[in-house]
């Protein structure tokens, strides 16, 4: 073996997931005959409505087994331009639209395709655990912005400005956020984009891929709507694994300036070429449908977040901001004098709790609960939470 060693310096700089870790462990213990409950989950727990696997079906017993155009089908293309510009009111062509394998795709191409050695990217924390990865991985640097849950995870245009220097290259935005719950109002993005008029070397990326879980009294803006003479260089990644329960299917999309979409598709075209044929017809029959079935499980997680929000703001010792989107509550339990993943592995040694330590989202005073459970789970969690901070 050469002295180096096997792996490449990017590679060895990759950071594990914490949350696979966990519920690795949660697995192993549940084979063990152990007792687990599990508020870890990522992803809805109900199945993908019936008419959209029907599309699918039909698309693959039909032939739409072959390579496609790298960039996605045409009409599915055409279907997530329309959506974007009627339902976000972001005017969008086809050409302005990468169908990829996952918003998770979308952002490691967009990052690809604009970020190099020396650029710097603004990243809001708590953050979704795979933004630092990806903008490493394309050479860049990353600058947290924290934010606390007493302040209900705001990002402060004051403390952007103040972030900002030539290198910041790209500012990540994601509303509803995974792991806060925090939504950005309509002000809030006003006052970014205010901020971001003074600095036109910063890009925005604007993760919206929880777009249609958001608690009453909230609603979803698009960053490129409220702030369309920035719209050049704003970023948007979406995709059909949240709001349509289709997290198995891997279709996500970016949508944005042509010349970068473009860019984006050649760097797809040499390495994953198109998202899968007939999974891509499936997605074309969930976005041009009713958004009923999406409502439908929107209400339903409503009911379920609240259950968890009541739950924990009736526990003491923990600091909440009531989740306003998304499907997770991060409370603060640095009160507890534990870090994170400590109090995690203890959760699931202790009480059979399997729940995501803060750390792994660039706060290690928090967890993260899910409600993406049923509501008898997540009662049996909120018990075993409970129990477990009493015994501390
Ligand atoms: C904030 C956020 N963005 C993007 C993704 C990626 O989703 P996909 O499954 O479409 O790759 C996730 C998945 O957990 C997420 O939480």
């Amino acid at each position: 073996m050469p002295d180096r060693g096997l792996l490449s310096d990017r590679a060895k700089a990759l950071q594990p997931s914490l949350t696979l870790a966990i519920a690795a462990k949660a697995k192993q213990l549940r084979a063990g005959g152990a007792d687990v409950c599990s508020l870890s989950a990522g992803e809805p727990d109900f199945d993908t409505p019936e008419f959209i696997r029907a599309a699918a079906i039909k698309a693959l017993d039909g032939g739409q087994t072959r390579y496609g155009p790298a960039a996605g089908e045409p009409a599915l293309r055409e279907a997530i331009a329309a959506k974007f510009s009627q339902e976000n009111h972001v005017p969008t062509t086809a050409a302005q639209v990468l169908v990829t394998n996952g918003g998770k795709q979308a952002l490691y191409n967009l990052f690809q395709v604009l970020l190099g050695p020396g650029d710097e990217v603004l990243l809001p924390a708590p953050y979704w655990l795979s933004y630092p990865e990806i903008a490493r991985m394309a050479g860049a640097s990353v600058k947290e912005l924290p934010s606390d849950a007493d302040q209900g995870f705001r990002l402060k245009p004051g403390e952007l400005e103040a972030a900002i220097t030539p290198a910041s290259r790209l500012l990540v935005l994601n509303s509803p956020s995974n792991p806060t719950g925090m939504v950005l109002s309509r002000a809030e993005m006003e006052a970014i984009a205010n901020v971001l008029r003074r600095h036109p070397q910063v890009l925005v990326v604007c993760d919206e891929i929880y777009e249609f879980l958001l608690a009453p009294g909230h609603t979803h803006h698009s960053f490129a709507a409220v702030a369309p003479d920035l719209a050049d260089r704003i970023f948007t990644v979406n995709g059909f694994a949240k709001g349509w329960a289709m997290t198995g299917w891997r279709i996500g999309w970016l949508a944005g300036a042509q010349e970068v979409i473009a860019a984006a598709s050649a760097l797809q075209s040499q390495t994953t070429s198109n998202v899968c044929t007939f999974a891509q017809f499936g997605a074309l029959a969930a976005i041009s449908g009713s958004r009923q079935c999406v409502y439908a499980m929107a209400a339903e997680f409503n009911v379920r977040r609240r259950l968890l929000t009541e739950g924990l703001m009736a526990m003491e010792g923990l600091k909440l901001m009531a989740p306003e989107g998304a499907f997770y509550a991060f409370p603060d339990v640095s009160h507890f004098g534990l870090d994170s993943i400590t109090l995690c592995n203890r959760l699931l040694d202790e009480v059979g709790l399997a729940v995501v330590p803060g750390v792994a989202f660039g706060d290690d005073r928090c967890i993260r609960l899910s409600c993406a459970a049923s509501p008898a789970t997540i009662q049996d969690g909120l018990e075993r939470l409970q129990r477990f901070l009493g015994s501390l």
